[in-house]
């Protein structure tokens, strides 16, 4: 089986905007792949392009394997989770979610049955007769996420689902994700958070319609070249750091603490051996600091 999304070339304008600006990507099967970027930049567009929402001005796009031209024929094992509002108000959520049911056809046992799971995994199991209008922001992004998944869709398209859930709920929602995407479903999810970037298998950076960098987060914080540094308070600290560059590590002190670049965790081990810190902090790569150095580069 091919790539879940492949899009080559992709190309659409709003009037003299390119949105879209010759966008190539591969998004594999049974993966959670993170969208980023900036706003504006085209993350949106990119998902109701899959969607068959928008026309293409060029390119190459193909959903499941279908070209998105024939989309409309999939539609069953597709879940698309706006970025805005797209439930009815004036229905309950045990009313929103059976329309959803009925629209794919999901017979009434089974109807009933995956709606208990689905209420109980966003955690609103005891509002099914509350009004959809009437819930708060955070409750109405968890239906919406509900009402997405109630037809056991094989792709995913999640743009900010998690925004305005408390964190706890957060938390069910990845493990949530990442089951899917275990059971070989994929999961297209935008999000600003970096902290559930890092979750995902693959995240791909986008800016300005154009995909800037792609791979696993570890991947992208070596193409950025960023490595783990150590943190060392030093009782002497020009005298122990100068011990230390004669070894040749790199350093720079900042605020009194020496911050010492490891080309390897293994390293720690000789760093002790050359001096005896009073205290000391490792500290990783940050996913943000990668996709703004390779923003910039690109
Ligand atoms: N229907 C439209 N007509 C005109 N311009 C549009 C339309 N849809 C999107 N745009 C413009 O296209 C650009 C990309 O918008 P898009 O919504 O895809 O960004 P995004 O990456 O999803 O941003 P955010 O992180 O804020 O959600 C923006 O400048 C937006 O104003
Ligand atoms: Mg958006």
């Amino acid at each position: 089986m091919g790539p879940a999304i492949s899009a080559r070339g992709v190309v659409k304008s709003f009037g003299q905007l390119r949105v879209l600006d010759e966008l190539t990507l591969d998004i594999p099967r049974g993966v959670t792949y993170c969208l980023l970027g900036p706003n504006g930049s085209g993350k949106t567009t990119l998902i109701r392009a899959i969607v068959g929402l928008l026309k293409l001005d060029a390119g190459d796009l193909k959903v499941l394997g279908t070209p998105v031209s024939r989309v409309q024929e999939i539609y069953s094992k597709i879940g698309y989770m706006t970025q805005h509002k797209a439930l009815y108000p004036d229905l309950t959520l045990q009313e929103n979610l059976e329309f959803f049911a009925g629209l794919y056809g999901i017979g009434k046992q089974e109807r009933e049955q995956r709606i208990v799971e689905l209420l109980k995994m966003v955690n609103l199991q005891g509002l099914s007769r509350r009004l959809a209008g009437a819930l708060s922001g955070g409750m109405y992004q968890r239906l919406s996420l509900a009402c997405t998944l109630i037809h056991e869709p094989e792709l995913l398209l999640l743009d900010e689902p998690t925004v305005g859930v408390d964190p706890r709920l957060r938390q069910t929602f990845w493990e949530y994700f990442e089951r899917l995407a275990s059971d070989g479903k994929t999961v297209l999810i935008t999000t600003h958070l970096m902290d559930e970037a890092e979750k995902c298998r693959i995240v791909g950076y986008m800016k300005a319609g154009k995909m800037t960098a792609v791979g696993s987060p570890d991947e992208i914080k070596r193409q950025a070249g960023l490595k783990p540094h150590l943190e060392l308070w030093l009782k002497d600290i020009e005298s122990d750091c100068a011990r230390l560059r004669a070894e040749g590590y790199e350093i720079e002190i900042l605020d009194g603490v020496a911050r010492l670049r490891l080309e390897s965790h293994k390293q720690i081990k000789s760093v002790l051996e050359i001096v005896s810190p009073l205290d000391m902090r490792l500290k990783e790569p940050m996913l943000e600091e990668a996709f703004l150095q390779l923003s910039e580069a690109a």
